[in-house]
């Protein structure tokens, strides 16, 4: 299985089995024999570490995939990401705004729309009519202070305005350009200022494009960077955020403390259930469900071996990755209302992981569950964010954002579906 076992198995296996050039083991060279010893192998033999052989299975497999652009995505993987900053609205970042501007910061959600070309704004438009008139019906007259800022700003942006939610705000340096954010600080009402985060990652919160009052759930929500980045936009009429892992549920409370107030925390609910029950337990009951499923991490998984999904034991649970992701959107698909959309995401570049569990998911919704389910065109995205991303051309269904080192984002693969 392409990045996730097999292949991998038994090169480790060869590794491990690894001999000097053409010369018996280590311990059984040639020497006197009272020197000679024979090692347990099961016992001393060194470990590969999990990096190397995740390492190795992406050199097998992306270098099929991605051809030239392996060598520059691999190097990538292995150097320093870049971070964006997502503005916390809910803390006072009028000073904030103007600090990373002077440092030669911009907001790339706001940038992006002024670099579409006319035709691009035609397609964000009908987009925007869609939305606008579904929202028009549903909002009451009690418009928050946050959702008024939308419309006025939609109304200096009428082109992309619902296409891209301009309350969520995102600073990244330049390409290129490799300076680091300073850590965040607390407001004086001990609010964080910005949430530091991989600026790929708010990709599949924008192409869920939350309007007012929509039910929006976050299946698979922990730690909670997304979760906060659909706070941002201040418009979700109900938002429910649910991770399976009891430990990342507490991370996400905590971030939940240290960037929105009491009375917004509140009206989020939090839950531990396993996402593949959703369905069952709530379906056909959100606007918009978000689907960021667990995955190989490819970045994390050449660079870190703690945790490492890599590691021999967890060869199983990775070979079972597909089939969990699978079963994640199934649930996420159930969970949406018709009409309703659903984003799935993931930070690798397999499209094991990523386009076929699409395909299989559109495919089990028709034939088991009559469910028809259109593959949405985000091919924009890569028109709106080509200055501050580098999107991979040749993705079948959905996009996909490759490490480059000039902008080193991602790997962030991203597909939205509508039920119909
Ligand atoms: C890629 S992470 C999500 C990151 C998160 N969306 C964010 O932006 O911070 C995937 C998450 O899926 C969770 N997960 C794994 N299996 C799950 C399941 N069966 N149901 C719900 N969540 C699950 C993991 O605990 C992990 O936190």
């Amino acid at each position: 299985m392409a990045a996730l076992g097999g292949a991998g198995g038994r090169a480790a296996a060869a590794l491990l089995r690894r001999r000097g050039p053409g010369g018996p083991p280590a311990g059984l060279g040639a020497g006197p024999r009272r020197y000679r010893y024979k090692e347990k192998w099961a016992a001393t033999a060194p470990r590969i570490p999990p990096t190397r052989l995740a390492l190795h299975h992406f050199d097998v497999n992306y270098s099929l995939q991605l051809k030239d652009l392996w060598p520059s995505v691999r190097a990538s993987l292995l150097c320093e990401q870049k971070y964006g900053a997502l503005l916390n609205n809910f803390s006072a970042v009028h000073h904030v705004t103007q600090e990373l501007e002077l440092l030669n910061a911009t907001n790339f959600v706001s940038e992006a729309p002024k670099k579409a070309p006319r035709s691009q704004r035609g397609a964000a438009a009908e987009e925007a009519g869609r939305g606008e008139s579904r929202s028009q019906e549903r909002s009451g007259e009690g418009r928050t202070a946050m959702q008024a800022e939308t419309m006025t700003q939609a109304e200096m942006s009428p082109p992309l305005r619902p296409s891209i939610s301009s309350n969520i705000k995102c600073y990244t340096f330049p390409r290129g350009d490799i300076t680091r954010f300073r850590p965040a600080r607390p407001d004086a009402l001990g609010l964080l200022d910005y949430y530091l985060m991989d600026a790929a990652s708010l990709l599949p919160v924008l192409a869920l494009n939350v309007q007012p009052d929509d039910f929006v759930l976050d299946l698979c929500a922990a730690p909670g960077g997304k979760t906060l980045a659909l706070l941002q936009t201040g418009i979700c009429g109900h938002l429910a955020a649910n991770d399976v892992s009891i430990s990342r549920t507490k991370r996400l409370h905590q971030i939940l403390h240290s960037y929105v107030p009491k009375v917004i925390r509140e009206t989020v609910s939090v839950t531990s259930c396993d996402g593949r029950d959703w369905g069952q337990l709530q379906g056909s009951t959100f606007h918009k469900v978000l689907v960021d499923v667990p995955c190989t991490t490819d970045r994390h998984s050449v660079m870190e071996e703690e945790n490492n999904i890599f590691h021999k034991r967890r060869t199983k649970e990775r070979q079972m990755l597909p089939m969990l992701q699978l079963q994640l959107l199934m649930a996420g698909i159930l969970a949406t209302k018709p009409g309703g959309e659903v984003v799935y995401s993931t930070c690798s570049l397999s499209p094991l992981q990523n386009e076929y569990v699409i395909e299989r998911a559109v495919e089990i919704a028709e034939t088991e569950f009559n469910i028809s389910i259109h593959v949405e065109d985000l091919s924009h995205f890569r028109t709106l964010f080509q200055d501050t991303f580098s999107f991979f051309l040749d993705c079948r269904l959905g996009e996909l954002v490759l490490p480059h080192l000039t902008a080193n984002f991602g790997p962030m693969y991203f597909c939205k579906l509508r039920r119909m």
